[in-house]
């Protein structure tokens, strides 16, 4: 299979990249390097030879038909985003323009490409904004409610993802991730999501992205 991973050189992106390559299949990763870097790709260089190919490039701004044709993949992981809640509420245009427009060009290239299937990465905290106590623990059908530019760009991802399927019949799929992912390769720390200690032990974005999740961890 060739798969195309957005985000390849990031840290989750990159540890997606490893494990698809491990399996036999051909990587095409579209990274801007913006927080990503080829370090993280140097073991995939090394197991993956020539079924790994690297583009730089703005996912909101390259001409992705183009990068696809003639060689189109036969699924995309879409894994690039601005992943700082605090980048996006001092700066919520750049966050929309990488989130939402780089979401939606790549489904239209992805259409027009005729690809089978995009896997968007999502966020697992953000989207849900603060749920009342009573409500937790929420499940996936919980409304949406974001409290910060990010979770609302992640959410408007989620939904023209949502939207692309009902009308173009491009087979999806939204991996909510957890709050936070912390592992090898991680470039932040503490992890971009400034969350709080909420009611029953619940990890929530903030607002403002005021608190560091490293205190938190330390109160436990
Ligand atoms: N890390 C977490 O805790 C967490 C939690 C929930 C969801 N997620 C989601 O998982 C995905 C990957 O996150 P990560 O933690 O690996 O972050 P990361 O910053 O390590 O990876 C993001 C990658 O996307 C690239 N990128 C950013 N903007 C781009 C653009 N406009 N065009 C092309 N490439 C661009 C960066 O260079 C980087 O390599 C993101 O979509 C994020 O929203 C992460």
């Amino acid at each position: 299979m060739h798969a195309l991973v957005t985000g390849g050189a990031g840290f989750i992106g990159s540890h997606l990249v490893d494990r698809l390559l491990e399996e036999g299949h051909r990587v095409t990763v579209v990274d801007d390097l913006s927080t990503g870097s080829r370090a993280n790709l140097e073991a995939a260089r090394l197991s993956g030879g020539d079924r790994l190919a690297v583009r730089v490039a703005d996912v909101a701004a390259a001409d992705l038909d183009a990068m696809m044709a003639g060689d189109p993949p036969e699924v995309v992981f879409h894994l690039a985003a601005q992943i700082s809640v605090r980048a996006s509420v001092a700066d919520p245009v750049a966050d929309a323009t990488a989130n939402v427009v780089g979401t939606v060009n790549l489904l239209e290239a992805a259409r027009r490409q005729g690809v089978a299937k995009v896997v968007n990465t999502t966020s697992g905290g953000c989207v849900y904004g603060e749920p009342a106590r009573a409500d937790l623990p929420v499940t996936e059908r919980y409304p949406g409610e974001p409290h910060s530019p990010y979770g609302v760009s992640k959410l408007a991802a989620e939904q023209y993802l949502a939207t692309f399927d009902s009308l173009h019949g491009l087979a999806r799929l939204a991996a909510r991730a957890g709050l936070d992912v912390v592992g090898a390769g991680q470039r932040l720390w503490p992890p971009p999501g400034p969350p709080r200690r909420g009611g029953r032990g619940v990890d929530l974005c903030w607002r403002d992205g005021a608190r560091r999740r490293g205190r938190d961890l330390r109160r436990r």
